[in-house]
Parts: C-alpha cells; structure tokens; sequence
C-alpha cells in the first residue's frame, strides 16, 4: 500500500540505464515502474527497450538474452525479437504467431542516459528531453555516476526545488534563497540564488534547475563555480524510486581543479543523503501549513498534476498561511 495519494508513477521520461551500462551488442535487464524490461543496444549502436518477459514460455530475455544484429534472442528456445517487439525468427518454425510481440517502449538516450517513457494509459510522449551541451565536454572533469535507492515517490523528490526554505537546514545557504519559476508546459526552470555559508567561507551561489517531466532534472550551478548535475528518478517499484545523478564539475581553479572536483562530489553525494533520509521518513501532507515565503511548493503542485492521468489531487490548492 502507498503512503501517498496519487498514482505510483507519473507519466514522464525516466532513465532506465546509464548508457555506458549497455555497450553495443549488450543486454541489460531492469526493473522500474513494478515491471521487468529488457534494455539492448543493436550492433546499429541504436538502444532499444522491451518488456523483458517472452510472450513463447515466460522466460527473461535480459537474463542470459544475446543480441542478434539489431535483434534480441531469448535465452530459453531462440526466439528473436526486433526493436519494434516482434517476433521476426523461430528456429525451429516457419509460422510465427501473430501474438508473438512483447510492447516497446519509446526511447531516447541523452547525456549518457538511456531514457524511456511511461504512460499510464500507453500514450505516446508528448515532449522530448533536450541534451545538455556542456555536460562531458572538454572543458569539463568526466562526470561521475551515482545512484541510490530511496524509499518515496518522485513527487517528493521533485518538490525539493520548489521548497525555498529547505535550503537553508539541508544547503548550506545562509538564508532563504530567491527563486523564480518559469513554467514551459511539461518544462520548468527555477532560478535560485541566495548566500552560501561552506567551511566558514561565504560565497555568492546561484543556479538554475531545469526539470523536463517528472523524472529528469539538470541542476546548473553557476556561481560560486560551475557544476552540473543530472538528476533521474525512476520508479523501480510503488513508493520505491532510484536516484540516479551524474555530477559534471566544469574545470576551474587550475592544478587546485582536481582536489576541488572531489570536494564538490563529496557534497552532492552528502546533500542527497541528507535529503533522502528526510524523504524515506516524513508523510506527504495534502494540506500543508505554507507561509506566503513558500508559495512555490502550491505552484509546483499545480504543475505536477499534469503528468497525472485522471486524478486531481495531487494539484490541489493549498493553504497559504
Ligand atoms: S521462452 Fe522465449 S523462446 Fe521460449
Ligand atoms: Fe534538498
């Protein structure tokens, strides 16, 4: 049973896999959204996801499945599968059964991210998740990929941003900071800046966090340096979702860079701890007591609802003190 009252999984692009996780010619099974699939990478160099489960004998073609071409081939009789989901090839049988297809997913693979789209009712993505220019590019540190397992909903996780004061207890920052919404559709960026306090140094931060959908943000700090986070939560199953972020630290501050981009790692790491732990033990509260310092929590709810099919809820007015 969930702890909160609306669907398990919104309808919105999540990572699957990290792409260097399913090198071509590779099988990568996964779980999300209470469901087996199957990621593959064609010789093509194209990924592709399907259900994992063969519709022949029931067995797992990510555990022991082999590419073929741009095919996948189960581990139990040798069925193939292309991309699409249809059966193309039965050793053993010229007739191949019009039932013979496992559903595929819609893919996009972006910034070392293999993405795919969940909808409750199987519709098509109605937006797409733009690429990142500057993430992993020469003037850049090579990211570094992180994941964890957290006890919530992505609801939660995705109103983190909008929560201003938070960052004052969990961030680091000496005060409240400001932030600006700027609601595109499915898109949303939030502007925050405000002052840091780090090691007894104070510093002018600012950045900007791009949300695309429910399931994947890119955090860009630009001040006092410049870092990039992406942030994917995916669903694994109800009240269960896996953080992924990737962290992309800009090169800066000469031979001091190296030792700088480890510090900077080790803080992400240590703010995702600390707002996990927070996540996995608190109760979502529909009707939460805001003062008018926190009306950005309301607004983020207003433009959650949209990846919700049929339930209004979760966007319900709030209070505002
Ligand atoms: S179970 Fe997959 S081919 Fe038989
Ligand atoms: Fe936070």
């Amino acid at each position: 049973m969930s702890r909160f009252p609306f669907p398990p999984v919104p309808n919105s692009w999540y990572a699957v896999a990290w792409s260097h996780d399913v090198p071509r010619g590779t099988v990568l099974p996964v779980r999300c959204f209470g469901q087996d699939l199957v990621v593959f990478r064609g010789e093509d160099g194209i990924p592709r996801v399907l259900d994992a489960m063969c519709p022949h004998l029931g067995a797992n073609l990510g555990v022991g499945g082999k590419v073929v071409g741009n095919q996948i081939e189960c581990p139990f009789h040798a069925w193939r599968f292309g991309g699409d989901g249809v059966c193309t090839h039965i050793p053993y049988s010229q007739n191949i059964p019009g039932k013979a297809r496992v559903a595929c997913w819609p893919v996009q693979e972006v910034n070392g991210h293999i993405l795919t789209y969940f909808h409750r009712d199987k519709h098509e993505p109605t937006f797409e998740v733009p690429l990142v220019p500057g993430f992993g590019a020469a003037q850049w540190h090579a990211p570094t990929f992180h994941s964890v397992n957290v006890k919530t909903h992505v609801q939660e996780m995705n109103e983190n941003i909008f929560d201003v004061a938070h960052f004052v207890k969990v961030h680091h920052y000496r005060e409240m900071p400001t932030a600006t919404e700027h609601i595109d559709g499915p898109h949303v960026r939030v502007a925050l800046s405000g002052e840091l306090e780090v090691l007894g140094h104070r510093f002018t931060a600012a950045n900007d966090a791009y949300m695309h959908g429910a399931g994947w943000t890119v955090i860009h700090v630009t001040k006092p340096f410049e870092l990039l986070v992406l942030v994917a939560k995916t669903p694994v199953e109800v009240d269960l979702v896996q953080h992924r972020f990737a962290i992309c630290v800009r090169r800066q501050f000469g031979p001091a860079g190296w030792p700088f981009r480890a510090f900077i790692t080790r803080q992400v790491i240590a703010d995702v701890a600390t707002d996990a732990a927070i996540w996995e033990n608190k109760r979502y509260v529909e009707r939460p007591l805001l003062v008018k310092q926190e009306t950005g929590i309301a607004t983020f709810r207003r433009w959650h609802q949209q990846f919700y099919s049929g339930r209004q809820e979760a966007g319900r007015q709030q209070d505002v003190a």
